[in-house]
């Protein structure tokens, strides 16, 4: 009885917490994190011993278990890290002559707001108090492209984390009961290690909040009154040290990294025939489809449609392309992994341009001759192409049917084209925009409502996925936009590429390579997360490059934030495939208000 009651207070702790965020959401105030709770929140003062005579009592506190606040976590815990289990249990030290605190720290490296934490652990813990007296325990849950995390994983997170400390794997997410879907990730568990009880949690703390929280638990776990909480220091009087940290990490970086598997795709010359292909409408044979028909250099290089429309209807919006570039993954699902790759989709694409590799090879023979020589011939030299059918890729018997030499020669033209156009892609360069000049230090860049949008943005937690220079972690996620498919089916998104892309004719991987053994393994775990999942988008350019979501169903930006504010709860089953990632924002209709004044100037205009 006595235990439920309490369980009813710390339920109403976790509202009346949410309940202040939302409304400094609203209000004039800066935003600051939620304040510490009042001591007088809950009664703490009856937390059991489990040590007598300097020995324990028992092995593990006595149950009710749960994993919710104010409960004894269970003592059967585990999870698997690179050194071997971690188990719960090991923290368990009832006999210890002070409590420590055991902070489990959930993050994973798609994560932006996680990434912050990771580097600046030592920050974090630079009271000496919470050096000597917090144990971090951090849980990964999903690797950069948000797959199922591995030991690997567990090994590439605890390199980034600058302090030392225990990182396991939890693709289970332990501690999503106790969370709901509010907190923004990294989320900050804290535990009694005499009692094993979690005594509070919290997402994405500044660093003053997270002392002041830290500080807080100890000193009440010695008897001690709780010191005064530490204010955030805020910048502008708006962003906390880590929030602006990632804001500043959002200014644009000119050029994309290097792409050796693309030996082509720095070279002036083929970025100039590369830009010419680009918006040839003669690489189709209906002689009215380009690349630059659905990617328009004065619309972000998108289309403005919903759908896309080459020589019919496709299923999906045409991402604006202006820094596709720097993505680690090219389409909405990620079937291509280098932007070569990606390039040699739409002419073979029935419904885009509806043309073929032997039809490219012939106008590249016909029109660009001495473009594509100079460039490509000293190494591939283009093969006489005049017996040969006007069209033909694979799956075409005629083409199938010719000798593998000559299917591979024509098919080097293709993917020579491929690359041109890559290296043109590669030289485009997008101008700083308002955001650019706010992160460099211009504070008077943003007005009032952008400041505001600007500060919601990082407090409802879009960092976690929109972050860096192109404000993406080019990760796959599941948050329900609805479908643009002309069957009205769901679109299932990431999951279905994972068996196939390995085998891919063109992948990394592949002979048309330049750099094989540079390129990364294709081979993927089964992921049920995936189902439905799609490649977070860049925000530059958003401010041109309506409608929006793979689908192309959210009109306006408004739209956009509405669907998240609502965590996509207008989307009927049918048109949505996956479930809603538990870390996805929610937020009030003044918050959304201020993100889409934010959207608005993300501008991507050519110089
Ligand atoms: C009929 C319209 C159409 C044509 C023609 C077309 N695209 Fe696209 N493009 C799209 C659509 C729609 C998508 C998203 C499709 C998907 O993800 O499944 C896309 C995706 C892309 C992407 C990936 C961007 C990202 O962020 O994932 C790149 C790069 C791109 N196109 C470049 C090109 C190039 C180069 C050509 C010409 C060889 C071309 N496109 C031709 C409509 C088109
Ligand atoms: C968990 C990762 C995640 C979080 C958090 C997140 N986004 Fe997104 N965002 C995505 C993904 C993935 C898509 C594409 C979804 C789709 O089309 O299915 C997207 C799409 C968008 C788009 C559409 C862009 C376009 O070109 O179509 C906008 C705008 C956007 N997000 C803004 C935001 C804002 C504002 C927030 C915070 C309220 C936010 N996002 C939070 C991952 C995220």
């Amino acid at each position: 009885m006595a235990r439920n009651a309490r369980a009813g207070v710390a339920f109403a702790w976790v509202v009346a917490l949410v309940g202040v965020a939302s409304v400094a959401a609203c209000g004039d105030e800066p935003s600051v994190d939620p304040q510490p709770l009042p001591d007088a929140a809950v009664d703490r003062d009856d937390s059991p011993t489990f040590c007598a005579d300097g020995k324990p009592t028992v092995a593990w506190p006595p149950g009710p278990y749960e994993i919710a606040l104010e409960s004894t976590l269970p003592p059967d815990l585990t999870w698997a890290s690179p050194e071997g289990a971690v188990d719960i249990e090991s923290y368990f030290e009832p006999c210890a002559p002070r409590s420590r605190l055991l902070v489990i720290r959930v993050g994973a490296p798609w994560c932006g707001t996680c990434l912050w934490h990771a580097s600046h652990t030592q920050r974090l813990l630079s009271e000496p108090k919470l050096a000597e007296r917090v144990v971090l325990l951090d849980l990964v849950l999903a690797d950069e492209d948000n797959m199922p995390p591995t030991l690997a994983t567990a090994a590439r997170w605890r390199e980034r984390i600058d302090a030392p400390g225990k990182v396991a794997i939890d693709a289970q997410y332990t501690f999503g009961p106790a969370v709901g879907s509010r907190e923004v990730l990294p989320l900050y568990l804290y535990v009694d290690t005499r009692t094993m009880r979690l005594r509070t949690l919290d997402g994405d703390p500044s660093p003053q909040t997270f002392a002041s929280k830290a500080l807080g638990e100890l000193a009440e776990l010695d008897g001690e009154p709780r010191p005064a909480a530490i204010k955030p220091a805020l910048y502008d009087g708006l962003l906390t040290e880590n929030q602006w940290d990632l804001v500043r990490e959002m200014k644009l970086v000119a050029a994309p990294p290097p792409d050796p598997t693309n030996a082509y795709g720095d070279l002036p010359a083929a970025a100039a025939l590369g830009k010419k292909l680009f918006s040839d409408a003669q690489l189709s044979p209906s002689g009215t489809v380009s690349c630059a028909t659905c990617h328009d250099a004065a619309k972000a290089f998108g289309d403005g449609l919903a759908q896309s429309v080459g020589l019919a209807k496709v299923d999906r919006n045409a991402p604006s392309i202006a820094l596709a570039s720097h993505a680690r993954w090219q389409f909405w699902d990620g079937r291509a992994d280098t932007l070569w790759m990606q390039a040699l989709g739409p002419p073979e694409n029935a419904k885009e341009m509806g043309s073929s590799r032997l039809f490219v090879a012939h106008q590249i023979e016909a029109r660009y001759a001495a473009e594509y020589d100079a460039i490509f011939a000293a190494k591939y030299p283009r093969p006489d192409l005049s017996a040969l059918p006007a069209e033909g890729k694979p799956g075409d018997a005629t083409y199938d049917a010719l000798p593998s030499e000559t299917r591979d020669a024509i098919t080097r033209v293709y993917v020579n084209v491929g690359k041109a156009i890559a290296a043109f892609e590669r030289s485009i360069r997008v101008q700083p925009n308002a955001l650019d000049r706010y992160a460099g230090g211009d504070t008077s860049a943003l007005d009032d409502e952008e400041r505001h949008g600007l500060s919601v943005f990082m407090r409802v937690g879009c960092a976690q996925c929109h972050w860096g220079p192109r404000l993406t972690n080019d990760a796959f996620h599941a948050l329900r936009f609805a479908t643009g498919r002309q069957d009205g089916a769901a679109d299932r998104g990431r999951i279905d590429v994972l068996a196939t892309l390995s085998a891919a004719e063109f992948v990394a991987t592949s002979k048309w390579s330049d750099a094989r053994a540079s390129a990364k393994p294709l081979t993927f775990p089964s992921a049920p997360s995936m189902l439905g999942a799609f490649k977070t988008p860049t925000l530059r350019g958003v401010s041109r490059s309506a409608p929006y979501g793979h689908g192309g169903t959210l009109a306006t930006l408004l739209d956009v934030s509405t669907h998240y504010g609502r965590r996509a709860e207008l989307v009927p089953a049918s048109q949505a495939a996956g479930v809603v990632e538990p870390w996805s924002p929610e937020f009030d209709g003044h918050a959304q208000g201020g993100i889409t004044a934010l959207l608005s100037i993300l501008e991507a205009d050519l110089p």
